[in-house]
């Protein structure tokens, strides 16, 4: 088996942009670990989806605006936040690096930076925590009895987790078919940390004409009357990640859930649904201003997170970036990433001639059809 190259304790002169780090991790990661982390689900055909979307997205810039008190802060769900990028909840990260998500909560508190531990984090979420700015926030996925869930949620409130993402596209985890062309198997040592003290539930019997994926996995899988419990068990604001039909972000906001994440899981979840990008547009006008929203699934410079903010989102979180920097240089390289991207965000505003992110809006975007 093929091991990771150690991480560097200096950022490589090689990096100019946040982008920069996909490149250089691969001389990193291990080919089946690598593979693991950059796949897509099916032909990966909505992973590339949400790069050409961004893609073919054109700005429209404007003149001799005044942006000398310029800034990023944006205020979510009743706090300010130094700037409206967030690291997404990546499992297993422990895969790139021995420290794991601890280095990437030091990476993010050091960068003023939101950051989203997942349900099934390398570390446990009470190790992860006093690394973790004031800013972090906890994953959640559903557990197979209401009990563990119920207990996850509390250890999440004790560690002064402000925030709970309950991330509902993803009932089936599948390793991507570039995962297991590459041989990955997840090495025994790299386990889901918080979740050790709640057994797997024996698998259940499929009668003979049964069929695995229904009375199988989906028998177990979360409805709305789960999620309407979850929202009478905590006093944290609840995000739903994996949004992207806007009759579902009408529902949720109607049930009382905080805000929304429009993912499709970085192109991991479904093959051939629409970028989290193409997909914004329609949402927002759905919830309405003033809803929270945020964007991932494609973010690979500052010049991206202004096109999401455009469309409608109020913040974004990068997902693979994460993990691809703290390879390279572990929670240097997830600061170093984090700051890259913050700046970017900034020359793009100021080329613009945006001051702050109210200034952000579909003005800022050009239509190839647009009338003088
Ligand atoms: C993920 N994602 C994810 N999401 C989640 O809610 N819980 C999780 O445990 C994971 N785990 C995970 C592992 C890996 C290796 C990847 C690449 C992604 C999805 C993640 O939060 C986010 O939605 C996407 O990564 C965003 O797309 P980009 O930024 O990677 O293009």
């Amino acid at each position: 088996m093929k091991q990771n190259r150690p991480p560097l304790t200096a950022i490589p002169a090689e990096i100019r942009c946040a982008q920069d780090y996909e490149i250089v991790a691969e001389h990193f990661l291990a080919p089946d670990r690598h593979a693991y982390i950059a796949g897509g689900c099916g032909r990966e055909i909505t992973l590339a989806a949400n790069r050409s979307a961004f893609d073919a997205t054109r700005l429209w810039p404007r003149l001799l605006r005044e942006l000398g008190r310029g800034h990023t802060a944006v205020d979510l769900f009743g706090r300010r936040l130094v700037h409206p990028i967030l690291l997404a909840p990546l499992a297993y990260q422990t895969l790139a690096h021995v420290q794991g998500e601890i280095d990437v909560a030091r990476g993010a508190a050091a960068t003023d930076s939101g950051f989203v531990l997942s349900t099934l984090a390398g570390r446990t979420l009470e190790e992860v925590a006093p690394h973790a700015g004031e800013e972090r926030w906890f994953q959640l996925y559903f557990q197979a009895e209401r009990r563990h869930t119920l207990d996850l949620v509390k250890r999440a409130e004790a560690a002064a987790y402000r925030v709970l993402v309950v991330t509902l596209d993803t009932a089936i985890k599948l390793p991507s078919l570039r995962a297991q062309r590459a041989g990955f198997v997840m090495p025994e040592q790299v386990v889901a940390a918080s979740l050790t003290d709640y057994p797997e539930p024996a698998p259940c019997v499929i009668e003979r004409g049964q069929s695995r994926v229904f009375q199988g996995v989906m028998a177990q899988a979360p409805g709305w009357d789960d999620l309407d419990w979850l929202l009478s068990q905590t006093r944290l604001p609840v995000v739903v990640k994996g949004v992207l039909h806007p009759d579902d972000a009408r529902q949720l906001q109607a049930r009382g859930v905080a805000g929304i994440i429009v993912s499709n899981h970085g192109g991991r979840s479904l093959d051939g649904v629409p970028a989290s990008l193409a997909a914004l547009p329609a949402i927002r006008a759905a919830v309405g201003a003033g809803y929270p929203l945020l964007l991932d699934s494609g973010i690979r410079s500052g010049g991206d997170v202004f096109k999401a903010l455009a469309l409608g989102a109020d913040a974004v979180l990068v997902g693979r970036l994460q993990i691809y920097a703290l390879a390279v240089a572990g929670a240097l390289g997830v600061a170093h990433m984090l700051r890259l991207l913050r700046e970017e965000l900034e020359v793009c505003m100021a080329q613009a001639g945006c001051a702050t992110l109210a200034d952000i809006g579909p003005a800022m975007i050009f239509k190839e059809t647009e009338e003088e």
